[in-house]
C-alpha cells in the first residue's frame, strides 16, 4: 500500500527520484486515472500528474474525482500537491513558494463532491482546508534545508482556462487573497471528503494580469516553473522522509 503521494502540477510531469517506477491505470466510478507507483526512502510512493501526459488536459477537464478516488484505493493518506499560480502581491515575486492554507472558490462548472447520486448529503468542514500536521512538516522541511517560503496564504481559485482580467485581480485582492491558480479546488475539497490530509506548495510563476501592465502567456508560466522546479522537488523529497 501507498501511504504518500505527490500531485503534479504545472511543470511537474514526471516522476524523478522516485525508484522502481511502474505506470498504473486505474478505472474508478469517476473515469479513468494514470499514476506511477514507485519507492522512495523505503515507502511506496504514488505521484500523479494532474494534467495527464503531455499536460494535456485543461484544469476544468482534470478528472478530479477519479484521482483522489485512486489515491484513496492504493491506502494514501498523505498527499503532497504542487501549483503553478500568479501572485496578487507586488512583494510576492515569481519564484517565491507559498504553503498555503485557505481558499477562495471561483470555479463554476466541475464536479465539486462525492456526495451526491444517491450517496449520503454530506457536508464536509472546510474550516482548514489544507492539512496543518503536513503543512508544518513542509515549514520544518523548509527550514532544515535553508528553502525560503512563505507560510500561509490564500489561494482563489478560478476556473480558466482563461487567465483572469485586471479587474478581478482587483476584487481578489481586496477579498484576501494571495495567490491565483485553476486546481487547488476541488482537490482538496474531495481529499478531505475522502478523509485524506493534503496541502500544497503553490509556485508563483507570475504577477497576475494587471499588476505590471505586461501580457500574460502559458510559456511565461512553463518558463518560471521549469527553472524552480528543483526547489519544489527538494522541498517534497526532503519532507517525504520526515
Ligand atoms: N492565474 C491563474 N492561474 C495561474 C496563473 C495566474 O496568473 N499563473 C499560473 N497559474
Amino acid at each position: 500500500m501507498a501511504k504518500k503521494a505527490i500531485i503534479g502540477g504545472t511543470g511537474v510531469y514526471d516522476a524523478q527520484r522516485l525508484k522502481n517506477n511502474e505506470q498504473q491505470t486505474m478505472e474508478t466510478p469517476f473515469g479513468k486515472t494514470v499514476y506511477t507507483l514507485g519507492e522512495y526512502g523505503g515507502d511506496t510512493v504514488v505521484f500523479l500528474p494532474r494534467h495527464g501526459e503531455g499536460h494535456h488536459l485543461p484544469p476544468h477537464q482534470v478528472p478530479y474525482r477519479a484521482n483522489l478516488y485512486a489515491l484513496r484505493e492504493l491506502g494514501v493518506t498523505e498527499i503532497y500537491a504542487t501549483a503553478a499560480v500568479g501572485s496578487v502581491h507586488k512583494n510576492l515575486p515569481p519564484g517565491s513558494l507559498v504553503v498555503v492554507d485557505q481558499f477562495l472558490d471561483f470555479t463554476k462548472s466541475r464536479p465539486v463532491t462525492f456526495f451526491e447520486d444517491g450517496n449520503p448529503v454530506t457536508h464536509v468542514d472546510m474550516t482548514d482546508p489544507f492539512c496543518g500536521r503536513l503543512r508544518k512538516k513542509l515549514a520544518k522541511s523548509a527550514a532544515e534545508q535553508s528553502l525560503p517560503i512563505v507560510y500561509g496564504g490564500t489561494y482563489v481559485c478560478t476556473e480558466g482556462p482563461r487567465f483572469e482580467t485586471s479587474a478581478e485581480i482587483r476584487m481578489f485582492d481586496r477579498m484576501g487573497g494571495d495567490v491565483v491558480g485553476m486546481t487547488a479546488v476541488p482537490e482538496v475539497v474531495l481529499a478531505k471528503e475522502l478523509g485524506m490530509c493534503y496541502a500544497s506548495v503553490a509556485m508563483v510563476t507570475n504577477y497576475c494580469s494587471g499588476i505590471t501592465g505586461d501580457v500574460l502567456t502559458h510559456q511565461e508560466v512553463l518558463d518560471v516553473m521549469s527553472e524552480n522546479v528543483h526547489r519544489i522537488r527538494d522541498l517534497f523529497f526532503h519532507t517525504l522522509l520526515a
